[in-house]
């Protein structure tokens, strides 16, 4: 196995970051670990060979209540940088979000405000110590705090998110691991069905479907490197953004060909609905807040995964740093996608068909009550699919039996999911033939009717060349069919154009928060769905590096201000897919899977359609393909 500049940190050197930070950090000894994570090289370093392996790391020490960062040489063991990160807090850990729900179960009012619903068991209580946001509430103010969400278990215990015990919600210092209010807005019945997801099996008229690939998969795997039916890519891990690719090429005429240096899911924020109660306060960042990639789940073969599966492994760290291993934490295999392409030529009767193959990477993170599947197509055509399958069990809220919910959908009885949006960014650091790539964007029209078209049939093409950040923040146009591309306008293709990719919408909607509303100016990102901005090796994040409790304004709206120049630039792209869920009975008391996505399609990158060359299928009966 070769190891990579970009690879992701190793087992050995989370923990030598760990030691390093022990002895060299000046912390107390009950600081702990936000974010072991690869420090990525410089472009130059890489393009130089001269690319040292670095960490970034992030420590939240509740001796001081400061949130320090920096940057370790793995080499030197030394520090390049280490500060305190003013102001900022650092992501929820997975550990501390436990031990924030038990402390907030050791607290008297809290056990007394579960008493007064007639729970007094508090074994059977389930408080998350959600990420509490910024809602400028003065006790709260320079505080590390979680809001806190609750349920009580049903009896047969496999689904914790069924019974919510609505109204209540400690409000925990995770600091000092103690409540320092309980917001009780007033008792609410507890939902009387214990909404069991496990259930007795009665399908019996279901066959075995195998996937076979005899002669192994089409693709090489060697460390991080994947090559597969012309596609380059390094596969990465990261403990916030979960699943990310780097060097993502296409082998064209024997030569690679760079699309992207860099692509992941950068942020999410799911903003709810309903204004009631502590309601107002779900707006869950569940990359920036809490991280993707220390939730992802080991997948199994046959359940997640099916066919012939290569996995690899995610060194995720807990919070004392000590590293902790992610089994099959991203999942890769081909799938067969129909067909590819297909001409019958009726004069000869001669059938040409090429069957479309796939190559799937994906992972799966699960966050409390909520699961979601990233997943990554690339297509023998050179496209590149990006789509999320959202699962699990809708984030539910109790209302008395026989009400009906204002601001969502009764999913059972006393139970109601409110209306909300999942929101991702994704960051796409482009390179299309090279470092330097221009933005633009393309939008179609019915003309007037005129001396030019006089059949009143004809379509305008307008193609805008994005020059500068502020006018880069663009939004999707049904009635425009609008797309934006990236070209390199360095590089010509056959017919003298400049190649390039587009970003092709899928689903997707507009946000409802107000822009003014305390979430709003956190997730400044939702506002566009499409923004461009000059590379920046800090800006990595849409909503800030730091957006756990912050008042908002930075990120994506702050830097854009600057409006810096985009054209022949090292440009990076972030797409803003808006999931709008307006829950249904049939999402419960489990979600079926719902798909969001869009795509990148080359656009002149090729000379001509570039999948001509793929082999027919054998036929399986007397005709051939
Ligand atoms: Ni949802």
């Amino acid at each position: 196995m070769t190891s990579h500049p970009l690879d992701p940190l190793t087992q050995d050197e989370i923990a030598r970051v760990r030691d390093i930070v022990r002895r060299d950090g000046g912390l107390s000894a009950a600081a702990w670990f936000e974010t072991i994570a690869l420090e990525e090289p410089a472009k130059q370093e890489l393009v130089s060979g001269t690319a040292r392996r670095a960490a970034f790391v992030c420590c939240y020490d509740p001796a001081s209540g400061e949130t320090w960062e920096g940057v370790l040489d793995l080499a030197a063991g030394q520090f390049r940088r280490w500060a305190v990160a003013r102001g900022m807090h650092a992501r929820i850990v997975a550990d501390e979000f436990a031990a924030g729900g038990e402390a907030a179960k050791r607290d008297p009012r809290f056990i007394a405000a579960c008493a007064r619903r007639g729970i007094t068991d508090l074994d059977s209580v389930l408080v998350e110590a959600w990420a509490a946001g910024y809602f400028g509430i003065p006790e709260e103010e320079g505080q590390r705090i979680a809001y806190g969400h609750c349920w009580v278990r049903n009896a047969s215990g496999d689904n914790p998110y069924a019974r919510p015990i609505a109204n209540l919600h400690p409000v925990i210092d995770l600091r000092r691991m103690e409540v320092i209010r309980v917001d009780d807005f007033g008792i609410v019945p507890l939902p009387p069905d214990s909404a069991d997801i496990i259930q007795p099996v009665t399908r019996t008229d279901l066959k075995p479907l195998e996937i076979t690939q005899p002669e192994g998969p089409s693709f090489t795997v060697d460390g991080h490197a994947v090559r597969w039916q012309n596609w380059h890519i390094r596969v990465g891990f990261h403990v916030r953004d979960g699943l990310i690719f780097h060097e993502i090429g296409y082998e064209d005429k024997g030569r690679i060909r760079p699309i992207m240096h860099r692509a992941s899911m950068a942020e999410m924020v799911v903003p709810y609905g309903d204004p009631t109660g502590g309601n107002y306060r779900r707006n869950a960042f569940d990359t920036g807040e809490y991280g993707v990639g220390q939730f992802l789940d080991s997948l199994t073969l046959g359940c997640d995964c099916l066919g012939l599966i290569h996995y690899f492994d995610g060194w995720s760290h807990d919070w004392q740093g000590n590293p902790k291993l992610i089994k099959n934490a991203i999942c890769m295999h081909e799938e067969d996608f129909g067909t590819l392409w297909k001409f019958t030529n009726w004069l000869t009767g001669q059938v040409t068909v090429k069957r479309s193959r796939r190559l799937v990477i994906s992972s799966v993170s699960t966050i409390g009550n909520y699961v979601y599947g990233f997943f990554w197509y690339f297509y023998q055509d050179g496209t590149i699919g990006v789509e999320v399958k959202a699962t699990g069990i809708p984030f539910a809220s109790a209302l008395p039996v026989g009400e009906k919910p204002a601001y969502g959908a009764l999913m059972a009885p006393g139970i109601a999911a409110h209306v909300h949006q999942h929101v991702f960014c994704y960051r796409f650091d482009m390179a299309v033939d090279g470092p330097r790539n221009s933005v633009k964007e393309v939008s179609f029209s019915a003309l007037p009717m005129g001396e030019a078209n006089p059949h009143g049939n004809a379509i305008g093409i307008s193609e805008t060349l994005l020059a500068s950040e502020a006018g880069a923040c663009r939004d999707i146009d049904l009635a425009a069919q609008r797309y934006w591309k990236v070209v390199n306008p360095n590089v010509v293709n056959a017919l003298g154009e400049h190649p390039g990719y587009k970003l092709v919408p899928g689903v997707n909607a507009f946000p409802y928060q107000h822009p003014d509303s305390h979430v709003g100016r956190r997730a400044g990102f939702m506002y566009h769905h499409f923004w461009a901005t000059p590379f920046a090796a800090d800006e990595l994040y849409p909503a800030g590096t730091y957006p756990n409790q912050h008042k908002g304004g930075d990120g994506l709206p702050a830097w854009t201000a600057r409006d810096r120049a985009l054209v022949n630039e090292n440009v990076v792209v972030w797409y803003v897919m808006n999931y709008h869920h307006m829950p249904r009975p049939e999402d419960w008391p489990v979600q079926p899977c719902v798909y969001a996505n869009f795509h990148w399609m080359p656009v002149g990158f090729f000379d001509a359609n570039p999948a001509l060359d793929v082999p027919s299928p054998k036929s399986k009966s007397s005709c051939c393909c």
